[in-house]
């Protein structure tokens, strides 16, 4: 075949300064689906659209060990997380994710503990003159989330546990402060987690001790008691990193709360189905808030061997991106994909390589395995927000695409009135600006 010689050109500093809008507007600079470039001195060469997903989740084109920089390791993902897994323990170690997070019993059970933590804190709201939503709902998440998973949470270190699962996503992609308050907020959970470990280990040992019976128990518990491909325990470490892979990114989903937030003020006519509890607009809701919003803006990893891709040759062991943002906002799937339209999710399941907020292919691959479980949460929160009563006072809600993972400048404040303080048509309404 003949193959096409793509432009080289370097790029890091154009991700850098131009975030989400880098990868689409070098596509459209060149012309061409399938790009080349350099990032951090290697060949990238970036993919998109369905095809591409089914190309890219195949190991035997892409894997994933050493593909992720020093620096989102030690931030984002921790040393020996399953994100940089490839074959046999990969699969061992992601079926652990699937048991533990998929399945109508888990989700169910993290929706009523935020539901609860979030009805308790937003009558707590309305006690204070503002709020700003996204660190209050991280702090929601983390307890919920806390406690569904068996992580005890002092109520002394609540608000330092929610700040450092933030800091870890919210400083992967940058240099400076952002970056080092990540690094740090790593360290001190994953020192946290692996005393969590030790002691789930030595509580499970003590409970067979007693009466024999294997230990019943939580998220945790199954981390800590985890064996890997070859029956191995996991080392302390590595089984916190793990752990820290359930409630981190369940925090995360703060990020797409608040995104709903912000879509139902620029957008109020929402608010009504969601009020009449209208469970599919709510379903529908969740996946165009997924689709619409900039989080992930691609996904990384390395060429197993020399690749042939869209008349582009890959090098081996060069970097694949799978264009996550782009295909997200791709008019070839997504008619006007700048307007906000849950309806085009209505009666109709999103195509799996298609919406891939969350990564494409099967998911045990190395798509999401939390799907489901943000799903579930965006619903039930959204619904309780579009229920909810307060104002959106001026601020700057503008939602910067150079900046990776983004969200609204101001994190979204909202004022809660007390109950009564107001006749409610008074309230949510769009200001003038
Ligand atoms: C804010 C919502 C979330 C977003 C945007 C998100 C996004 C992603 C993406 C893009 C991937 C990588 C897919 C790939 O490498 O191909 C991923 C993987 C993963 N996510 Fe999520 N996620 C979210 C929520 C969750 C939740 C709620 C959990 C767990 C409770 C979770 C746990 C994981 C894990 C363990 C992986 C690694 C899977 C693997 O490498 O096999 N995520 N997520």
């Amino acid at each position: 075949m003949n193959q096409r010689t793509a432009p080289v050109v370097e790029s890091t500093v154009s991700f850098l300064t131009h975030g989400y809008a880098w990868l689409p507007d070098l596509r459209r600079h060149l012309g061409e689906n399938t790009v080349q470039t350099r990032l951090a001195g290697r060949t990238a060469t970036a993919l998109h659209g369905p095809d591409a997903v089914r190309f890219f989740y195949d190991e035997r084109h892409v894997v994933r060990r050493s593909a992720l920089p020093a620096p989102v390791v030690d931030t984002l993902f921790g040393r020996g997380a399953v994100q940089a897994l490839d074959g046999p323990e990969h699969r061992a170690r992601k079926a652990l994710f699937l048991t533990l997070l998929t399945g109508e019993a888990p989700v169910a059970s993290l929706v009523e503990r935020v539901g609860t933590e979030w009805d308790a804190a937003s009558r707590a709201w309305a006690q204070q003159p503002a709020v700003e939503l996204f660190r209050a709902t991280s702090v929601v998440l983390t307890r919920a989330v806390c406690g569904w998973a068996g992580v005890p949470l002092p109520a002394e270190e609540t608000v330092q546990t929610a700040d450092d699962m933030v800091a870890m996503v919210d400083g992967f992609a940058t240099a400076g402060p952002r970056h080092w308050h990540a690094r740090r907020a790593r360290i001190r959970q994953e020192k946290r987690f692996e005393e969590l470990i030790r002691a789930e280990r030595e509580a499970a040992e003590r409970a067979a001790g007693r009466n024999g019976a294997g230990p019943q128990g939580s998220l945790v518990r199954a981390v800590a008691l985890h064996r890997g491909a070859y029956g191995e325990l996991l080392d302390e470490h590595t089984a916190a990193v793990e752990a820290l892979n359930i409630v981190r990114p369940a925090t995360a989903v703060a990020w797409y709360v608040v995104f709903a937030a912000h879509a139902l003020h620029r957008w109020p006519q929402h608010r009504a189905p969601l009020r009449a509890r209208d469970a599919a607009y709510a379903e529908a809701f969740a996946h165009e808030v997924r689709r619409f919003y900039p989080f992930v803006p691609f996904i990384v990893g390395l060429a197993a061997r020399e690749l042939h891709w869209e008349g582009v040759t890959v090098p081996e062991h060069s970097l694949v991106l799978l264009d996550v943002y782009g295909q997200n906002h791709d008019p070839a799937l997504w008619p006007h994909p700048y307007a906000f339209d849950p309806a085009r999710f209505l009666g109709r399941q999103p195509g799996r390589d298609e919406l891939i907020p969350q990564g494409g292919g099967d998911p045990h691959g190395h798509r999401c395995p939390g799907e489901d479980v943000t799903v579930a949460l965006l619903r039930s929160v959204s619904t309780r927000l579009a229920g909810m009563d307060y104002d959106v006072p001026r601020q700057d809600l503008a939602i910067p695409l150079r900046h990776v993972p983004t969200r609204p400048r101001s994190g979204l404040v909202v004022s809660v009135p007390p109950p009564h303080a107001a006749p409610p048509r008074a309230r949510n309404r769009r200001p003038d600006w």
